[in-house]
């Protein structure tokens, strides 16, 4: 069960589990982490889950790609969905960035 470091803009740190979480966007709202919206739930339609994320993990698929082109604000080349990303792909330790804004 990897452990989830997520950073603030601020550079605020903060570890939590994802015991029982599916997707990364699950250890979000598992956590209420702040600054991850995840407006549409996981429908990929919002693209506010939007972290920054250099994991070595399966890449983004077209779908992911698109969303993010079109609507995540201030995107990076490291940018991801929190809801595309399967926590059973994730490594044991995981360093997740939150962007300063998603809209
Ligand atoms: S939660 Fe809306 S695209 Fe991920």
């Amino acid at each position: 069960m990897p452990s989830i470091t997520f950073t603030q803009p601020d550079g605020t740190a903060r570890t939590v589990d994802s015991a029982g979480c599916e997707t990364l966007m699950h250890v979000v709202i598992k956590h209420n982490i702040a600054g991850i919206e995840a407006e549409c739930g996981g429908q990929l339609i919002c693209a506010t889950c939007q972290v920054y994320l250099t994991a070595p993990i399966p890449p983004a698929g077209e779908d992911e790609q698109d969303m993010i082109g079109d609507l995540a604000v201030d995107p990076r080349p490291e940018s991801r969905l929190a809801c595309r990303i399967y926590v059973s792909d994730l490594p044991e330790e995981v360093a997740v960035g939150v962007p300063p804004r998603q809209r």
